[in-house]
């Protein structure tokens, strides 16, 4: 039997980098979904949609969530940020910078979501050691990487960060 019944829908605004957008979604749309298909910003990626892998994830305020565990609706009233407010127009963070030049870019796919991973850590944890760093990145999932250039990367970050405050 075909689902000919009108879906629900409902109103709600999402503050995601910094600009308030308002979407008509059903109640079910995850976040990474509205994300990515209602405001076009597909820097954000979806691999497992269960949680484990982490390329979904973004700031939700300023600490790493995983994009297709939430609805949107759940995220109305947080601030999102995702792996485009970053760089500052063709200007790349100073932790993109910091991936790029240890060679912790890995594929398109999974990069974004080790990017909002470690800025949310580091925001969070500025003195963090290798250990802990290498701790926290085994979160996400690469099926490529020793993972090794990507904890060089973020240590890097970090210790540059703490030199300039
Ligand atoms: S897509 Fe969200 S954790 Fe894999
Ligand atoms: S999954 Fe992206 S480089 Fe391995």
């Amino acid at each position: 039997m075909t689902d000919t019944a009108p879906r629900e829908r409902q109103l709600i605004t999402l503050d995601v980098n910094g600009e308030r957008h308002e979407l008509l979604i059903e109640p079910r749309r995850t976040l990474v979904d509205a994300l990515r298909h209602d405001l076009l910003l597909t820097g954000t990626h979806v691999g497992c949609e269960h949680g484990i892998c982490g390329a979904c994830t973004v700031l939700v305020d300023g600490s790493p969530a995983r994009a297709c565990l939430m609805f949107a609706a759940q995220a109305e009233g947080a601030r999102i940020r995702t792996v485009e407010s970053l760089a500052d127009g063709a200007e790349l963070s100073d932790l993109q910078r910091a991936f790029s030049e240890h060679h912790g870019l890995q594929c398109g796919f999974c990069t974004p979501g080790f990017l909002m991973l470690a800025e949310g850590f580091l925001a969070e944890r500025p003195e963090a050691a290798k250990e802990e760093i290498r701790e926290v990145v085994a979160a996400n999932l690469c099926r490529c990487t020793g993972y090794q250039t990507i904890v060089e990367a973020i240590d890097d970050c970090a210790a540059r960060r703490r030199k300039e405050t």
